[in-house]
């Protein structure tokens, strides 16, 4: 080799050593996600990469208004800082993407909405070859309804699979939001007026759409029980309703699902903005619960950015890019630390690693929603609640034949709720054709009536609707004159009249014309059954509504009322096994139907003052919600919490406790046996009364409950419910302590919460303190609260 050649190869020597000196050097300070540990990945982010993770990759630029409102920014405008992440829409029509960081390996996640189905476009431009659509399940109330963890469960991991196979991480669901008030627009999603059930019918769910390797986002953290001036409304709740009622159903379910994800509310509680309460995400949410996931805020919820942040608000949805701009320049000049930008981003990367995203899991786009139908079919059966049944009109006999089907909603069946808890199926069966489905003839003549006027009279109220800005009203009810009711009457065997009501995110129920019957829908019941009844035949009312209405003025005029809520696309299907006795109904009330409005013990507070856009609402009834408060203050519901009918008939008996002193758990032992003639479902409710020598306490809560399997005529099964001190407790204000207090308490087994059959004492020796909290979340001005009776 010449010294040239020994020159050039050395010079090619010493470029090959420190090109891969430079190669070892990059592999070394840019950290993947995956390889490397989380606290490396963070390590390595720079303020731009950590503030770019913190917020959604949503697009939009600053709104005009509240950019005035935040410091330093006067025009309206920031120009978004360069983006970091290449963050592709990769499912259409889902609610939010996360921000990808590719350089550390970071990907974008996929969230979307929302609790009766996956919320997506079911068509997609450019692709014309494929559907998107998703099965639409039954509503929360309606779940909550069927008493029954593994029903719920099952729908949940059908949900899970549609969730993974069309592409997407997290669900933004369950919404446990308890039934606070009945005209709160978005009681549809939610579960109960009763924290148990909803904080087990939410853990029930989560488990089983988690069990996909997917996540969820239980939400509205918390307090948010309305939709009038939800970004706005302050509500003012003492600790004890809070900790007994408004928490304790998150608390239940998280605890016994692990969500991977949390969403703040809109509203403020106790004078700040949820999403900027440290005190509830991190003391109560993160350090009493030790909750592990991450917590994103609801879609443009809360005020400050920097003020989430420091609260251990994760995420910011659905994202602008100036908001990246205020978390790093509040950053910049210490407003907001390093430390907490650091175990924030460290939460959500802590779930990306776990995502299918991250996977890169191969989803296929065509989850088996006919296999998902009949999931959603059999869920709403379990869920439908038989109110009233005179003379056995239910199940329908076998001579009935031909059924006249009255009401816009039997031809034009209301699924589930609007807003983000509406899903974009394939179909709904309506009333009329599961009825014709299960072999029953109904009219095609009033089947063409109904649906000329609903689609003519829709199209008509939307045309004015877009003239004029607004959203349209609904359909009123078409009226049928009397000689066609009269010809029905002759020729049909049976009326039935679907009821219709529809509500949904944005704003809460009309009290006159959606909670109550319009004057016209009551009349034509009447018309109806009078000339039903003339001939001897039946009348059947089918309420196909997302929440509780008003039943005074037309449930006489009907033999039997089934209460269908929203049950998703197999609606009619559902309904009709349920009439014809396919299926035994054995759903039960998890939400007390008043006799009247006015008995509502949050109807003056609500929705808060000042009545056209109130600032503040004031949960005046404290702990008395439901059952709590009809129960205590003797107030006779229409149809009360627990509250179902059978075509059978069940015998609750041989009550039995493992000891009458407790001693740290109590079991308890009741047999149910089928003493009627045809198979079917009880829900047997485990309610409890406690002494009240410390602390006013209502007259009696629930405290477990268990559903049997299908029992034959003759039939039995042996329940068994266990309670521990925990359940037994109360909330000490005055200590922040939960205290299960001495004294006597009752345990009563019942069929509903006014339908106790079994009864058995048992006492605490000594008073047990259960757990010591922080004494957080105090309200600013003092509550007149309810104190019981
Ligand atoms: C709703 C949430 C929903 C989100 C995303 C919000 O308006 O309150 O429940 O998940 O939008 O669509």
């Amino acid at each position: 080799m010449s010294l040239h050649e020994k020159y050039i190869a050395g010079i090619m020597l010493a470029m090959l050593t420190a090109s891969s000196i430079t190669v070892k050097a990059q592999t070394k300070i840019v950290p993947q996600l995956g390889k490397n540990s989380i606290q490396e990945v963070v390590a390595a982010m720079t303020l731009q990469e950590k503030c770019t993770l913190l917020v959604g990759a949503g697009k939009a630029p600053r709104p005009k208004q509240a950019a005035g409102l935040k410091a330093g920014m006067s025009n309206g405008f920031v120009a978004p800082p360069p983006m970091i992440g290449k963050t592709e829409v990769k499912v259409e029509g889902a609610a939010g993407n996360t921000n990808a960081i590719p350089r550390l390996g970071i990907p974008s996640m996929v969230l979307s909405d929302g609790p009766a189905g996956v919320r997506i476009s079911p068509h997609r431009k450019g692709d014309s070859s494929h559907t998107y659509y998703a099965t639409a399940f039954p509503v929360g109330t309606l779940l909550a309804s069927t008493w029954d963890p593994a029903v719920v469960e099952s729908v949940g991991k059908a949900f899970g699979n549609e969730v993974k196979e069309y592409g997407i991480d997290i669900l933004l669901a369950p919404g446990v939001n308890i039934h606070r008030n009945p005209l709160n627009g978005r009681n549809f999603e939610y579960y109960s007026e009763d924290p148990l059930i909803a904080g087990k019918m939410a853990a029930a769910l989560i488990n089983g759409v988690q069990s996909n390797g997917v996540g969820t986002s239980i939400k509205h953290f918390a307090a948010n029980n309305q939709e009038t001036d939800r970004n706005f409304v302050n509500s003012e709740v003492s600790q004890r309703a809070l900790r007994e009622l408004y928490l304790k159903n998150f608390r239940i379910a998280i605890t016994e699902s692990h969500p991977w994800t949390v969403m703040s509310s809109y509203n403020r509680l106790n004078g700040s903005y949820t999403a900027e309460r440290h005190d509830l995400i991190t003391t109560v949410l993160r350090d009493e619960w030790k909750f592990k996931g991450f917590v994103m805020t609801d879609w443009g919820g809360g005020f400050s950015d920097v003020a989430e942040e420091k609260a251990g608000n994760d995420l910011i949805m659905p994202g602008r890019p100036d908001q990246i701009e205020d978390l790093m320049e509040a950053a910049q000049h210490d407003s907001l630390s390093m430390k907490i930008l650091n175990e924030n981003v460290a939460h959500i990367l802590a779930i990306i690693l776990k995502s299918p995203s991250f996977k890169k899991y191969a989803y296929s786009n065509k989850p088996d929603l006919k296999a998902h139908a009949l999931v959603s079919r059999k869920a709403a059966t379990e869920g439908m609640i038989l109110l009233k049944n005179d003379a056995q009109t239910l199940p329908i006999v076998k001579k009935v034949k031909s059924i006249a089907a009255f009401g816009n909603a039997s031809y034009f069946t209301i699924a589930g709720g609007t807003g983000s808890g509406d899903v974009n199926k394939a179909y709904v069966i309506s009333v009329a054709q599961g009825l014709s489905n299960a072999g029953y003839k109904t009219d095609p003549i009033l089947e063409t009536s109904y649906t000329t006027f609903v689609k003519d009279t829709s199209a008509k109220l939307w045309a004015n609707a877009k003239k004029e800005h607004h959203w349209p009203g609904p359909v009123p009810e078409m009226m049928v004159n009397e000689d066609k009711i009269a010809d029905e009457a002759n020729t049909a065997d049976l009326a039935l009249i679907t009821i219709g009501r529809n509500a949904g995110e944005g704003s809460d129920r009309d009290l006159a014309t959606n909670y109550t019957l319009t004057a016209n829908e009551q009349q034509q019941i009447k018309k109806i059954a009078n000339s039903f009844h003339a001939k001897s035949k039946k009348v059947v009312v089918v309420l196909n509504i997302g929440g509780v209405i008003d039943m005074n003025g037309w449930q006489d005029n009907a033999d039997a009322i089934l209460l269908a809520w929203q049950p998703g696309e197999e609606a009619g299907n559902a309904i009709a096994d349920i009439l014809s006795g396919k299926v035994d109904p054995s759903g039960k009330l998890a939400t007390t139907f008043p006799v009247k409005y006015e008995d509502v013990p949050s109807a003056k507070n609500f929705p808060g003052e000042p009545a056209n856009k109130p600032e503040h609402v004031v949960y005046q009834e404290g702990i008395y919600v439901g059952y709590r408060y009809y129960d205590t203050y003797k107030v006779k519901p229409m149809y009360e919490f627990g509250y179902g009918l059978s075509y059978t008939h069940f015998a609750i008996s041989n009550l039995k406790l493992s000891s009458a002193v407790f001693n740290g758990v109590l079991t308890a032992t009741v047999t149910v046996k089928n003493s009627g003639k045809v198979a079917g479902k009880e829900v047997v409710q485990a309610y409890i009364s406690a002494p009240t020598k410390t602390i006013d306490k209502p007259a009696q809560e629930l405290k477990a409950f268990g559903k049997t399997r299908l029992l034959q005529p003759g039939e039995s099964q042996t329940l068994t419910f266990k309670i521990n001190a925990a359940d037994l407790a109360s909330f000490h204000t005055d200590k922040s302590e939960w205290i299960t207090d001495a004294g006597s308490y009752i345990f009563k087994a019942g069929a509903s919460s006014r339908d106790i059959r079994q009864t058995a004492n048992f006492s605490v020796a000594k008073a047990i303190m259960v757990e010591k909290d922080h004494d957080v979340l105090k309200p600013e001005v003092a509550i007149d609260e309810y104190k019981g009776k």
